[in-house]
């Protein structure tokens, strides 16, 4: 036993309470430079040799890694009013993200916001969103036809369909050139700050060329965001029968005073659903499709399915979603392998113990899904795609909190219901009519870890219909 395990008399910490302990220099697992080069290594090889909770100090700022299901079910959920999000990686992203739900750090402000826009996210309400999804998964597989056995950029095709369906869904409006200055403005921030978080330096406050690319992108999604809520403003109708959400937030008011958002808070709200919607559907689309070309059997189940449910039909509706469980399992697994919001941090507001280790107040924690994922005590041959894992015995048996894509707890995705039915629904309209086959054999695409788990180089697959 160590030292850390004796409590002083002047201690009023419970007996057994120990230190959390810290990578050092010795351990060979690196410092600064090894986890700005290879984040996810760095803090594997910290699980490695220290198990389910560590700290490190990358630029000396201490945060501590959390992978135990315990762990997160305490920190997210049971003590969830404890840990905000004041922490490093939200202040990084908050340039981008600023007031809206998913950075804000002020409960109070959090709180009301998320109250009056949980109601636009209920798994009812994203049934008059299933409509848009379809139409445009459709439309995108018209674009497709005449490119039979071609090599498509899946993750560019899949990101421009994810963004139509973000802007149909908000702003009742069809993609322009507008569309593609955000998409390239987002991937811009992504590395930018992806690498800021690893490496914080210098400030994003210094004129440095990488600093003024990033304001510039940043100024680019405004623009992208403003030219819609002002359109609407000065008095435009969104056509069709269901209101969009931009209509939705706009006329929403707490219970509590009645009173809505001003419009610099529905400006972030819109951003954070934009931002919050887009990358993370692209990358999981397209890593499912890059899974199930390396997979036939699965690919084949998939389409087995989908072919008795849809029968005569082309494209599922909503009311689908429950007779498509082999293709949620493949979504949940490819959330398991490639989870795309693969970590997050919480600040711990007053001391506690997690695991019967201290935890200081003022602690930055870690969660990173993507180590978590693959813990070996819950996940058997991780690194393998094996849908199974998601039948509801598979689910039963393990602790609820080792799965954790959409977070837990009262900052839980907001938009999870609104991506599922997207994710099942585009999977299933592809399915139904292409095969996406690997280029050759030896492809092989591995995850960059920027502020989302990015497909390196994108997913590249031949289009191939089926017959
Ligand atoms: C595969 C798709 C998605 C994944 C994996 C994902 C993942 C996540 C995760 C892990 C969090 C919680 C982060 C934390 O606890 O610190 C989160 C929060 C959030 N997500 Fe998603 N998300 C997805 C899709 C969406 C969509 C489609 C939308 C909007 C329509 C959205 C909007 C948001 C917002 C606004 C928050 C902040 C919620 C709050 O703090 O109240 N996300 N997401």
């Amino acid at each position: 036993m160590s030292s850390h395990s004796t409590v002083s008399a002047l201690d009023d910490r419970p007996p057994g309470v120990r230190e959390v302990p810290t990578i050092r220099r010795r351990d060979g697992i690196g410092g600064v430079l090894a986890f700005r080069d290879d984040q996810l290594g760095f803090l594997g090889a910290g699980i490695d040799r220290y198990g389910d909770i560590f700290r490190f100090r990358p630029l000396g700022i201490p945060i501590v890694l959390v992978n135990h299901p315990d762990h997160i079910r305490h920190i997210l959920v049971e003590n969830g009013e404890n840990y905000d999000k004041d922490a490093v990686l939200f202040r990084v992203v908050r340039p981008v993200l600023r007031q809206g739900l998913i950075a804000n750090a002020d409960m109070e402000l959090w709180r009301r916001q998320r109250r009056m826009m949980a109601p636009h996210f209920t798994p009812r309400a994203v049934t008059n969103f299933a409509r848009n999804m379809t139409d445009e998964a459709e439309q995108m597989l018209r674009r497709w036809q005449p490119r039979e056995g071609e090599i498509l950029d899946v993750t560019d095709e899949i990101g421009q369909l994810a963004l139509r369906i973000v802007n149909r869904s908000l702003f009742s409006a069809e993609v322009g050139a507008s569309a593609q200055a955000f998409e390239q403005a987002f991937g811009a921030a992504n590395t930018i700050l992806g690498a800021f978080f690893r490496f914080p330096f210098p400030p994003l406050n210094v004129p440095t060329r990488r600093n003024r690319k990033l304001h510039r992108a940043i100024d680019q999604m405004d623009t992208f965001v403003s030219t819609f809520v002002r359109a609407r403003l000065a008095g435009d109708t969104p056509p069709g029968e269901n209101p969009d959400l931009l209509t939705l937030l706009l006329h929403s008011v707490d219970e509590e005073d009645g009173k809505g958002m001003d419009l610099e808070q529905l400006h972030h709200e819109v951003l954070n659903i934009c931002i919050g919607a887009y990358e993370t559907t692209t990358n999981t689309l397209s890593w499912a499709f890059y899974l199930l070309a390396r997979h036939p059997e699965v690919a084949e189940r998939l389409q087995e399915e989908v072919d008795t449910v849809l029968g005569d039909r082309t494209v599922p509706d909503f009311e689908d979603m429950a007779r498509l469980p082999y293709t949620r399992m493949v979504i949940d697994e490819t959330l398991r392998i490639y989870s795309p919001a693969y970590q997050f941090m919480r600040r711990a507001r007053v001391e506690d113990t997690v695991g019967g280790y201290r935890i200081p107040a003022g602690t930055n924690l870690l969660i990173n899904s993507y180590l978590l994922h693959r813990h070996p005590d819950f996940w058997p041959d991780p690194e393998r795609f094996v849908p199974e894992r998601f039948t509801p015995e598979a689910i039963a048996d393990r602790p609820k909190h080792v799965y954790a894509p959409f977070g837990a707890g009262h900052r839980i995705c907001v938009g999870k219901h609104f991506a599922l039915t997207e994710l099942v629904l585009v999977l299933a309209t592809v399915a139904r009519r292409y095969r996406l086959a690997l280029p050759d054999a030896t492809t092989e695409v591995v995850p960059e870890a920027l502020i989302t788990l990015h497909p390196k180089g994108g997913i590249h697959l031949r289009l191939e219909e089926r017959r």
